[in-house]
């Protein structure tokens, strides 16, 4: 996926850097140790991850740091600085920007592939299976893996606000295929309504599903 397709999905100044997989990236001694028990595909996509990070930061002259994420292995980034991180199968997307820009940013990519039934089960709400069953038959393929990539690029984004966990049957997508722009909303009640309700944008190319959900400052 180029990386201006995935720029593009964010409404303000942001840096992308994606890159398959970098298997010998090099990690800060804390960030090693985060991952030392992990598999090898494991630590390759983390160790991408935070190369690709630090490499977006340094272009918006954040200062190089190590990026161990936090307990609930959520990313921590530099002060004054706000970002996502997505991996899937061979790929790795970063985007970071300033804090005073873009409040907070969720960015999700998925391998395009059809979902099979049990997570269609678990991810689609009654009303987007309805919908999903008006849609073009050309269109219903990719249309659960994407609705899967938005609530997960939504999830990313309201997380440093609410620190709350979502159930996907918690979170429904209104998709608007055409403009490739959706709107995420929490139907259980109390959510903080800042981020209870937020829009996003999603591409498609022959590999890939990507999406992106930004909340801009108050
Ligand atoms: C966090 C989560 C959304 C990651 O999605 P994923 O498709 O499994 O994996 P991705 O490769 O796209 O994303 C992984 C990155 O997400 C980031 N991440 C992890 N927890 C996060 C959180 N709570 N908030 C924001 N970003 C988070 C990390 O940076 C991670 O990369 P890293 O481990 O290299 O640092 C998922 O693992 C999860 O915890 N889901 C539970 C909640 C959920 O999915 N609810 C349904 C949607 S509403």
């Amino acid at each position: 996926m180029l990386m201006t397709s995935i720029a593009a999905l964010f409404p303000g100044p942001v840096v992308v850097e994606a890159s398959t997989l970098l298997p010998d990236a090099e990690l800060f001694a804390d960030e090693c140790a985060f991952v030392q028990a992990a598999v090898p595909k494991r630590r390759a996509e983390f160790a991408s991850a935070r190369v690709l990070a630090r490499k977006a930061l340094a272009a918006l002259g954040a200062p190089l740091v190590s990026l161990v994420p936090a307990p609930d292995r959520s990313p921590v980034w530099p002060l004054g600085y706000t970002g996502s991180i997505s991996h899937c199968s061979d790929y790795c997307a970063v985007v970071v920007a300033r804090s005073r820009d873009i409040r907070s940013l969720g960015l999700d990519v998925e391998d395009k592939r059809e979902l099979d039934p049990a997570m269609q089960d678990l991810v689609l709400t009654r009303a987007e299976r309805q919908w999903l069953e008006s849609q073009l038959p050309v269109l219903r393929p990719v249309l659960p893996i994407l609705i899967f990539s938005a609530k997960e690029a939504y999830y990313k984004c309201q997380y440093p606000i609410t620190g709350g966990f979502l159930d996907f049957q918690d979170v429904e997508l209104a998709i608007e295929w055409a403009s490739g722009t959706f709107e995420a909303r929490v139907l259980k009640t109390g959510w903080p309504a800042a981020v209870a309700r937020l829009s996003g944008r999603f591409v498609v190319d022959p590999d890939r599903v990507g999406c992106g959900v930004a909340l801009m400052p108050d």
